[in-house]
């Protein structure tokens, strides 16, 4: 077995009550109304019971009325929605659409596969969240921009590539609720602009039709000067008639060819990527001039609110990148189309262990809006490294922007419940590639099971998620759940803690980011500084700094802004801090760094210790490959203790109270 299935594998056998009557599936949908997708489902459902039971399904098409598995349309339900359930024996799925039956017929599998019985099942659900995109950062050469677990399946020497690989990830990533991709990189370059010239619609078309089989709608990302760089015009002003024009005939071209896609994403202005700011304009000029020429389309454009300055002096104290976001946005908002949506990283930096929220969520009031985080490792282990990020995940969710007096949490907002947007949700950057198992290690596979499963239903915890993918990827053994759940919920708190200290971020080495540089960023341009000296650490972001722990609505502010009152977890990240200073936990900084990074490690050798034991109860592949990983993990948490600790104590000469090895 080598996971290409991943959690859809159906060659494990399972015990689960109530499937043995199970030996057709009735079709009660009018036959006009059967689309690829109802196909699709009763495909899966034929595959399922093949792989799990070695049994035949027979299909009988125009009636519900049988003993089986029954699917059936119901007026009235909300979109994407669906309703399973038992009844003497026989299973129905109902939906008012055939997405819906689809998300249907994968509960009803999940089901089987982690619960004990069908009997009384009952399950409705529908998704609060429009948008659940999965965002891959892969480029036409076939390598991945911060891909850790192989090469692009999309992409390989500049051509597109449609094959089985490309409907199991279709399937896996249905199977999860996920309705939307990009597939290449938000740097667009090189051929990535010609995506939307004729060179590659017809390959194109004929992947936005596998992914509409299976609800997904196919995005691209789009060079905003690509009417220079494929060499028609002179400008890429988005106030120019000449420009507008332009768009407008271009997108009615890639419409026409590949009716089936979805919009855009527009990486604009960020890290060297052109965008309006040439031409003296704003964020809202350059994306209404697209979501104009895509809106007779149906079309959406995501614009991204990664702004920042990366020539920063780091002489420059005031300059603060994390600021960038809210700075360039905020004046901005309701100025956006109704089909633009702003998709905005969790946090104000990049992707860290540990951010603050993003303080456009709940600055913006009148914009659509998408959270945007990352499932790929690139400051989180790198998939080498085992962090499970759904507990992350659920806390910015989670987390209050007071921008309103109820429902006001970022969940609130990308659900649509707090402005009543329609056009939201949330989006992560994709950690697959071509490796056997997707993700390189074999518990990576749980961010992506969990992220498609939170977008969709948020409220699960983040252990509920995870013990769903243990027994549907390793099967219902209680030593196998209960290791890996250990180790998935502790693995994001052990990275943390051998990690930068305290919400301070940043300290790998530059450009591949992986392995701890405690200076590595600390003289660079860009604007990512911890700004340590013999006294203390941290940077000063409130008034008499930077002032952005004021960009927050209160009580927000006021607490970050308070040294007092802000989160031990952040304290770094807002102020400059004594190593004397005593946190809320007790410990002074000095001994919080010491002790995390030691503590850090001990949870890690704790895990691999308890993963050892599951030797002979994983599939031997699968167990090795995990095996090699923790083992490299081991070692490299401790560099990264070692290097952190003993940085610390040279510029503080402050001992570890405990008499630890400090080098
Ligand atoms: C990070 C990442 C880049 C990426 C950028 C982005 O900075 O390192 O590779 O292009 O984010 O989100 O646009």
């Amino acid at each position: 077995m080598g996971f290409e299935q991943a959690w859809l594998d159906y060659a494990r056998k399972i015990s689960c009550e109530g499937t043995d009557g199970i030996e057709a599936v009735f079709v009660g949908i009018d036959d006009d109304r059967q689309d690829i997708l109802i196909k699709n489902s009763v495909a899966e459902l034929q595959k399922a019971f093949a792989g799990l039971f070695g049994r035949k399904l027979a299909v009988h098409m125009g009636t519900a009325d049988g003993d089986g598995i029954c699917l059936l349309f119901r007026e009235g339900m909300p979109a994407e929605a669906y309703h399973v359930y038992e009844n003497g024996g026989k299973i129905t799925i109902e939906a008012s659409d055939s997405q819906g039956i689809l998300y249907g017929v994968f509960a009803l599998l999940r089901q089987m596969q982690t619960g004990d019985s069908l009997r009384g099942l009952d399950l409705t659900k529908a998704p609060v969240m429009p948008m659940r995109m999965l965002d891959h950062w892969d480029n036409m050469d076939g390598s991945i921009e911060r891909g850790y677990s192989g090469e692009s399946f999309f992409f390989e020497k500049n051509e597109i590539l449609v094959n089985e690989r490309t409907v199991t990830y279709a399937r896996l990533a249905a199977s999860v609720g996920i309705n939307a991709v990009v597939i290449n990189n938000v740097n667009v370059k090189d051929a990535a602009t010609r995506l939307i010239t004729e060179r590659y619609a017809d390959k194109l078309k004929e992947l936005s039709e596998v992914f509409a089989g299976y609800g997904i709608r196919l995005y691209l990302s789009l060079n905003y000067a690509a009417p220079m760089e494929l060499g028609e015009l002179q400008s890429a002003d988005p106030l120019s008639e000449e420009v507008r024009d332009w768009w407008k005939r271009r997108m009615a071209f890639v419409f026409g060819q590949i009716p089936n896609l979805g919009g855009f994403l527009i990486k604009a202005d960020s890290e060297g990527r052109p965008g309006p700011f040439t031409y003296g304009r704003t964020h809202a000029d350059g994306a209404n001039m697209l979501a104009e020429a895509v809106a007779p389309f149906g079309g959406t454009i995501i614009w991204r609110c990664f702004v920042y300055n990366c020539q920063q002096d780091w002489r420059d104290e005031k300059t603060d990148r994390a600021r960038s976001g809210y700075d360039n946005f905020i004046g901005l908002d309701g100025k956006f189309l109704d089909n633009v949506i702003l998709q905005i990283k969790n946090g104000p930096m990049d992707f860290q262990v540990r951010e603050p929220v993003h303080p456009l969520f709940g600055g913006l009031t009148k914009t659509n809006q998408m959270l945007e985080v990352q499932i790929a490792q690139e400051y989180t282990g790198q998939q080498r490294h085992v962090c499970y990020l759904i507990p992350m995940f659920r806390e910015i969710l989670a987390f209050r922007t007071y921008a309103a007096k109820e429902h006001d949490t970022v969940e609130d907002i990308v659900c649509g419940r707090t402005f009543g947007q329609k056009n939201c949700g949330m989006a992560a950057v994709a950690n697959t590639g071509n490796d056997e198992n997707w993700t390189g290690h074999d518990m990576a596979a749980a961010n992506w099971y969990g992220f498609g499963r939170l977008a969709f239903e948020p409220e699960l915890s983040a252990e509920e998620i995870a013990r769903e993918w243990i027994r549907l990827t390793f099967g219902k053994d209680k030593q196998v759940e209960e290791t890996m759940l250990y180790i998935l919920m502790n693995s994001w708190k052990a990275y943390e803690n051998y990690n930068a200290p305290l919400g301070i971020g940043w300290m790998v080495n530059p450009d591949y980011h992986y392995g701890p540089s405690v200076d590595g960023y600390e003289y660079s341009r860009w604007g990512t500084y911890h700004r340590a000296d013999h006294l203390g650490i941290g940077v000063d972001r409130s008034s008499a700094g930077t002032g952005y722990a004021l960009l927050y609505r209160e009580p927000n502010a006021s607490v970050y802004h308070d040294r007092e009152r802000c989160p031990d977890e952040l304290l770094l990240f807002f102020h400059h801090m004594p190593y004397t200073w005593k946190l809320k936990s007790g410990k002074t900084v000095i001994q919080h760094i010491y002790d995390s990074h030691f503590e850090g490690v001990e949870m890690v050798d704790e895990m691999v210790e308890r993963f050892e034991k599951l030797e002979g109860k994983l599939p031997e592949k699968s167990y090795q490959r995990m095996m090699e990983r923790f083992a490299h993990q081991k070692e490299h948490a401790r560099e990264w203790r070692d290097q952190i600790n003993t940085y610390f104590y040279r510029k503080s000469g402050i001992p570890d109270e405990k008499g630890r090895n400090i080098y």
